[in-house]
């Protein structure tokens, strides 16, 4: 089997969340599970410095005119010897601030334009452009990839796809016009296509059009289905024949692991805290917050944007710190958000201390340093700043809801009593049930030995990428099945 992983992001060339981790991860785990995969990336500035010993594998279309973007392939230079294809055109990547939207945080205008060529690429390659190497089968991730699969099935090709949802609130949606431009059949025009309510939907064409559809956790896989967080999408969802799989991401070890973590000033594990003191000390320090052991240090490595709840925690934020605890805050985006955060880091001097950006060091940092990780996402697909804070010995606070419910045993009195509690979560959206559940943080903290107990447990857990690996293989395997189905139908 031959798999190419179409996507924006990947570790550690591009990333603006979990996505990239993921893929940046998943080829060697596929690898080790004995199928070879090729990434697929735009190719953003830092992608086209990394490509070694380019060649040219074809030209794309380019519908509305102008210098037509290239296929090429190479070696990324981080990932070693493996192949990559990366979409090369300096007009439609290489472009100064984000890689969906400019410095001023507006999506880019011309985003259809800049996505569409993924598909194309995958299209040429399921075609054989590339006489040395052609995918049986193009997993597409995210709405950045989405026209993959259509690209693929209005071709007749017979390569099979599987589309993730890492985030079905972002569906790549454009206004009809922008068809003209995406070099599809005019039948793809329509409900069974790529339309949605008079639009162009790049997430709908994937999940219309692909032979397997997962998302990242078996939760979210169940709750995308229904009204309520299916953005739409769940009556698609549902119809799927081959209904939507829960594939829970990993933890690169590799890269999280506080043992061998180079970002640390003193590096720890479970057996040896001694560092993770150190770490938050560091942390104390370097940010302006009291040098205090026995201060709950709290913290938040997060995208600021409402998906992720933390309007919540700014309205509990005087209760949270009550006790004498302690916030500190990696993340940028929303205004409003930003603002909040950095009124309350004013109003509680040595506190509250909120970190306006997008520092990989510091994120590790964090999560040595921290006791606790807040995330009171309103949902969450899968989540890894969890997991992360797990292995690191915070234990995580989590809103009970996708990938958070499914890797976060909340340390219920039954649960202590069981051994089996993993961190706290709170089962209702609102101020009240957080502020219960930060407050039994505070008295599990209180109780050194029970909260020992929980972060023992919780860095005893293994996300391992090799189970999701597996997984990934036999959802392949049936996209497979069910692609050649169809031609026998045909
Ligand atoms: P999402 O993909 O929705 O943003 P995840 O929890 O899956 O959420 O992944 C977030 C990833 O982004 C993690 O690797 C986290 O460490 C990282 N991250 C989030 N905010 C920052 C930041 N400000 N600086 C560095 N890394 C960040
Ligand atoms: C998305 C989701 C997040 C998930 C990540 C990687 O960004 O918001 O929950 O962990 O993708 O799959």
């Amino acid at each position: 089997m031959r798999v190419l992983q179409a996507a924006a992001e990947a570790v550690p060339l591009v990333k603006t969340g979990g996505l990239a981790d993921v893929v940046g991860a998943l080829p060697d785990a596929l690898a080790r599970a004995g199928v070879t995969s090729r990434l697929l990336l735009p190719g953003f500035a830092a992608v086209r410095a990394a490509l070694k010993s380019p060649r040219t594998v074809t030209t794309l279309p380019c519908p509305w005119g102008g210098v037509p973007p290239l296929l090429v392939t190479g070696r990324l230079e981080p990932f070693g010897d493996a192949l990559a294809y990366v979409v090369v055109s300096p007009k439609l990547f290489e472009r100064p601030g984000g890689p969906y939207s400019d410095a001023s945080g507006a999506a880019w205008a011309d985003n259809h334009r800049r996505f569409a060529p993924l598909a194309w690429a995958a299209r040429a390659l399921a075609r054989g452009a590339d006489s040395r190497w052609q995918p049986n089968v193009v997993h597409a991730h995210d709405w950045h990839a989405g026209l993959a699969p259509a690209a693929l099935a209005y071709a007749g090709l017979s390569a099979a796809s599987v589309m993730t949802i890492h985030n079905l609130a972002h569906q790549g949606l454009f206004p009809a016009q922008t068809f003209l431009d995406l070099d599809l059949p005019a039948t793809a025009w329509g409900v069974e296509g790529v339309e949605y309510w008079g639009q162009v939907s790049f997430m709908k064409a994937g999940l219309q059009h692909a032979q397997a559809i997962s998302t990242v956790s078996p939760r979210y896989a169940q709750e995308v289905q229904d009204s309520a967080l299916g953005c739409g999408l769940d009556g698609v969802l549902r119809a799927h024949p081959g209904g939507v799989a829960g594939i829970l991401n990993g933890v690169d070890y590799g890269v999280w692991h506080p043992r061998a973590d180079p970002y640390l000033v003193q590096r720890f594990d479970a057996a040896d805290l001694r560092g993770k003191a150190a770490c938050k000390a560091a942390l104390q320090r370097g940010q302006g917050l009291h040098v205090d052991e026995r201060a709950l240090l709290m913290a938040v490595v997060s995208r600021l944007t409402s998906q992720k709840g933390l309007d919540l925690l700014l309205q509990v934020l005087p209760q949270a710190l009550a006790h004498g605890g302690q916030l500190v805050v990696l993340g940028q985006g929303d205004a409003d958000l930003e603002e909040g955060f950095a009124a309350a880091a004013r109003a509680h001097p040595g506190q509250v201390a909120l970190l306006r950006a997008h520092d990989e060091a510091l994120a590790h940092q964090i999560f040595a340093a921290a006791d606790m990780v807040v995330v009171p996402s309103r949902f969450e697909p899968c989540g890894l700043t969890q997991l992360y804070a797990m292995a690191y010995g915070a234990l995580p606070l989590v809103h009970h809801v996708g990938g958070l419910a499914d890797t976060v045993v909340d340390a219920t009195l039954e649960a202590l009593e069981d051994d089996q509690a993993s961190g706290l979560a709170f089962h209702r959206f609102d101020p009240i049930s957080l502020e219960a559940a930060l407050r039994r943080a505070q008295l599990l903290w209180s109780r050194p030995a029970h909260w020992s107990r929980v972060q023992q447990r919780a860095m005893a857990q293994r996300f391992d990428w090799d189970r999701a690996a597996t997984e990934y293989v036999a959802l392949y395997r049936q996209a497979v099945a069910r692609r050649s189905a169809l031609a026998t139908l045909a």
